[in-house]
């Protein structure tokens, strides 16, 4: 069975700082490899009710703003707040506009007072708190009644490609761990919000090699930070390796990368 104990997360996640440090340093180049980003965060906005206007949203791990801008076009009467834990990112946002208030915090302890928000969009960035039961307790804690918390995530089988591939060449962790999808259906049954919606859904996204795959994931700020990682530089030899076994995944399309998304939208009851 599994353990919710928290953290949720065995094995870990990255300490917070190297998350804010990598998404900071990040800032710049994200926008131009953020395509699946951008189609999981455009998904997400469908999975909202068509009538549901909120007074005041919430975008939680903003990043470069894109969905902050997007609520903001598609609730023109609404007030926004954008938070993320990584300075640099909200110094990429906050002069592109969208959200009222540009904020910098963390997910599993907000920076907000109760019953303020009516909702709470977040695409691609819980998948970095270790403690996804906090996340949803201040989720709770910081929706009125009647609010909706909207998040898209990463689970397990997310770039197993990749993992299975270093996993042939050393017994490493080289990429970054994932909660199991039952895990993240315990934890929202139990978080005092009504489940409307939770499903999985991959995304595939192909590169003609493996360099391009890992120079995008670190232009994006997600490469591997997980603690266990090996440290140093990666030797020529065990590149070799590497490309050799990914190339056991190649498709007519070029090299895989499956993106395990999981699509939720819970609401606090009146
Ligand atoms: C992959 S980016 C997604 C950005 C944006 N939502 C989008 O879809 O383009 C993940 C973001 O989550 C932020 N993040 C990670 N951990 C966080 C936390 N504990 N609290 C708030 N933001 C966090 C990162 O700094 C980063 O900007």
């Amino acid at each position: 069975m599994t353990d919710l104990s928290l953290p949720d997360l065995p094995g870990g996640l990255p300490d917070k700082r190297q998350v804010a440090a990598s998404f900071s340093r990040a800032a710049a180049s994200y926008d131009s490899v953020a395509e699946l980003q951008r189609d999981v965060g455009s998904q997400l906005m469908d999975c909202l009710p068509a009538d549901f206007v909120p007074g005041r949203w919430l975008d939680l791990g903003c990043g470069t703003g894109h969905f902050s801008r997007a609520l903001n076009d598609r609730f023109p009467a609404s007030h926004g707040v954008a938070l993320d834990i990584a300075e640099g990112m909200l110094d990429h946002a906050r002069p592109l506009g969208g959200a009222t208030h540009f904020i910098a915090g963390d997910a599993e302890r907000l920076p907000l007072q109760a019953s303020t928000c009516d909702l709470i969009f977040s695409s691609l960035a819980v998948q970095w708190c270790a403690d996804f039961a906090s996340v949803l307790s201040e989720a709770h804690r910081v929706l009125r009644p009647g609010g909706i918390f909207a998040f898209a995530s990463l689970c397990v089988g997310t770039l197993y490609e990749l993992r299975d591939s270093w996993r042939e060449v050393d017994g490493m962790v080289h990429v970054n761990r994932f909660r199991e999808f039952g895990v993240y259906q315990q934890l929202c049954a139990g978080s005092g919000l009504t489940v409307a919606q939770l499903q999985t859904r991959p995304h595939v996204l192909h590169y003609p090699d493996v360099r391009s795959l890992t120079h995008e994931l670190k232009a994006l700020g997600a490469h591997n930070l997980n603690p266990g990682r090996p440290g140093g530089l990666t030797g020529r030899a065990r590149i070799l390796g590497l490309i050799e076994a990914y190339e056991q995944f190649r498709q007519a399309k070029g090299l895989p990368a499956t993106y395990q998304v999981v699509y939720a939208v819970l609401e606090k009851p009146v």
